[in-house]
């Protein structure tokens, strides 16, 4: 790994912190499990083919407004940003607005410092004139940035709509730490999923071929690897919908009949309909997401919407 690479992470201790954090889900009155561990090698080309359904409209509304709005989006974030994306994944969004946005530095932050660097390489290539930094971190832990990553015009970019994974309160918090990140020179790009009708985000984590529900599904392979459980996937199925007091999708595992699922020193039964909550994806208006961002530190500066306004980026400045 070259030297711009910068890997801080803590392999020793992290395998028993995670047993311990699957263990505390499984064995909680409402069973759950952190929607992070959806993103096992398997998991994330399910996700990466998820963004290809036709129900799943997010990740093309995005790229709608990409399309439609980047020389307007890179004069709004000026020239000579410090672009950091975290969970940056392949880079690919960020990549695409190099040659618009010509940022200083990209500093990409991922949980896998391997597969980051494997994505920065042809970037490098590509882009001689942009200096890219890979950090391999976990973010949900921390997020002091080392030196190496400029100060001054911090820009930060959050594309998908993954502020949905958490809670508002959740989300304050984050964003908050973004906005604690940077100066007040600094700014936020994010995407964000609006509130729509019930049946087009019922459709989007339901899908006809099945997608999604492979991809719920293999959280159970990939929580019975790490726990050594004897999860069987066909005594569960997927189960998504839009709550609408809420407003979220909700994802769930149900049991199809009784189950009793064992790891070593422990196990749980589950009833017959009994649920594990997977994952929650919270839908927004212009207003809520708006106040939000006031509520971390930012203001809102301009918000673009695809053209029946299902999905919006938001880019607002630090205060
Ligand atoms: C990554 N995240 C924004 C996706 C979402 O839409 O909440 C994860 C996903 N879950 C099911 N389909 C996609």
């Amino acid at each position: 790994m070259p030297p711009e690479d910068v890997v801080i992470t803590d392999e020793a201790d992290k395998l028993r912190q995670v047993r311990a954090e699957l263990l505390a889900g499984l064995t909680a009155q409402a069973a759950f499990i952190s929607p992070k561990y959806l993103y096992d090698e398997l998991g994330s080309r399910l996700f990466d083919a998820i963004c290809l359904l036709p129900e799943y409209y997010l990740t093309r509304k995005e790229n709608e407004i990409f399309a439609t709005h980047m020389a307007e989006i890179s004069a709004c974030l000026g020239r000579d940003v410090c672009l950091i994306e975290p969970g940056a994944g392949n880079c690919s969004k960020a990549a695409r607005m190099f040659a618009s946005l010509q940022p200083k530095q990209f500093v990409a932050i991922d949980i896998s410092a391997q597969y980051l660097h494997a994505a920065l390489q042809p970037l490098r290539m590509a882009y001689s004139e942009v200096e890219i930094i890979g950090l391999g971190m976990d973010m949900a832990e921390q997020l002091d940035l080392p030196p190496e990553v400029l100060r001054k015009r911090r820009v930060f970019f959050y594309p998908g709509s993954s502020i949905g994974n958490y809670t508002p309160e959740q989300a304050l918090q984050w964003l908050g730490r973004l906005r604690a990140a940077c100066d007040s020179d600094g700014g936020l790009l994010i995407g964000v999923d609006l509130v729509k009708e019930k049946a087009i985000l019922d459709a989007a984590y339901d899908d006809a071929l099945g997608v999604t529900a492979a991809f719920n599904l293999n959280l159970l392979n990939h929580t019975a690897q790490i726990l050594q459980a004897d999860f069987k996937l066909a005594d569960w199925q997927h189960k998504a919908f839009f709550n609408t007091q809420q407003s979220r999708i909700e994802m769930h595992l149900q049991a199809r009949h009784a189950v009793q699922v064992n790891w070593p020193d422990g196990g749980r039964h589950f009833a017959a309909g009994e649920t594990i909550h997977t994952e929650n994806s919270y839908k927004y208006t212009v207003g809520d997401f708006s106040a939000l961002l006031r509520d971390a530190g930012f203001a809102p500066q301009q918000v673009w919407q695809d053209k029946d306004r299902w999905f919006a980026l938001f880019y607002a400045r630090a205060v």
